[in-house]
């Protein structure tokens, strides 16, 4: 029933990286968990084993109005996933022109994802402002920003904290009391990136959910196209991911929990055979 929505100002903070990782974390503790790709990058379903040639996907195949539940992919780590799906520049613009006109092809699909009790919804969402953001936001539970620990980030914390980088007035008026914060990348050993971590946090204060070290593990995994807590479970970086899983589930309703991850049957057995 709940959508955790992933945001980021800008791109390559670790938006994707989180929404994976924190979709496998809430799994693991329970949850049945959809992850959807609304970033055109179309690089959630790296994280999570879904091959390079499969490129179809939910958000690309919109303007034909598909049956979401026929796009879902079962993922190896038992999260279901709805991938973006592979998009050229003008039809990406063509989607963003769509969802301005017709909100509802999009705001209808995800209604009906959450309207299931038992199914936890992680949106990975395009940075910045967006058409997706715009429809999903309003229907989520909790906006998860993402900052990099770096200078920029500390800079631009008046306009982040608003949730201006949203989108102006009446969006970030909109958002703002549902905005969380994770900082990503910390390095504890780097000056620069020790005090723009303590100043956001000092900033934050309770929003700040947790933080995630830089760690090569991050990058390791990707690589593998696995999640990190299946690579390298003992790393800085894995404990730090379950971390923020953790404060985000308690920001969210009680849920029924479903069967582990290692049950053969799964979650939402009836999904992939339309008895939704
Ligand atoms: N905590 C981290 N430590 C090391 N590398 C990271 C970390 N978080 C993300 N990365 C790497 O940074 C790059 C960008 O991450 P990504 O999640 O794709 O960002 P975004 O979705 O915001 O564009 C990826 O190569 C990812 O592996
Ligand atoms: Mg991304």
């Amino acid at each position: 029933m709940p959508l955790i929505a992933f945001v980021s100002p800008k791109g390559g903070v670790g938006k994707t990286t989180l929404a994976a990782n924190v979709a496998d974390a809430l799994r693991r503790g329970g949850r049945a968990v959809l992850a959807l790709d609304l970033d055109p990058q179309n690089a959630l379903r790296l994280h999570f084993g879904v091959p390079l040639h499969d490129t179809g996907g939910f958000m690309a195949e919109l303007p034909r109005r598909p049956d979401w539940r026929a796009l879902v992919r079962r993922t190896a780590p038992d999260v279901l996933l709805l991938p973006h799906g592979a998009i050229e520049l003008r039809a990406a613009l063509e989607q963003a022109l769509l969802l301005e006109r017709e909100p509802a092809t999009l705001a209808t699909p995800l209604r009906e994802m959450l309207s299931d009790p038992k199914l936890l919804v992680v949106a990975d969402l395009p940075p910045g402002p967006s058409q997706a953001l715009a429809v999903a936001a309003p229907l989520a539970t909790v906006i998860v920003t993402v900052l990099q620990s770096e200078a920029i980030s500390t800079a631009m914390l008046a306009e982040v904290e608003s949730g201006r980088f949203l989108g102006g007035g009446t969006m970030a008026a909109l958002f703002g009391g549902r905005l969380q914060f994770v900082l990503n990348g910390v390095d504890l050993r780097a000056r620069l990136s020790r005090s723009a971590a303590e100043v956001v946090a000092r900033h934050l204060g309770p929003r700040l959910l947790g933080a995630v070290s830089r760690d090569e593990a991050v990058a390791e995994a990707l690589s593998e196209m696995r999640l990190v807590q299946d690579m390298a479970p003992a790393s800085a970086a894995a404990g730090d991911l379950r971390h923020v899983a953790r404060a985000i589930e308690m920001l969210l309703p009680a849920m029924p929990e479903v069967a582990p991850a290692a049950s053969a049957a799964g979650p939402l057995p009836g999904l992939l055979r339309g008895g939704w």
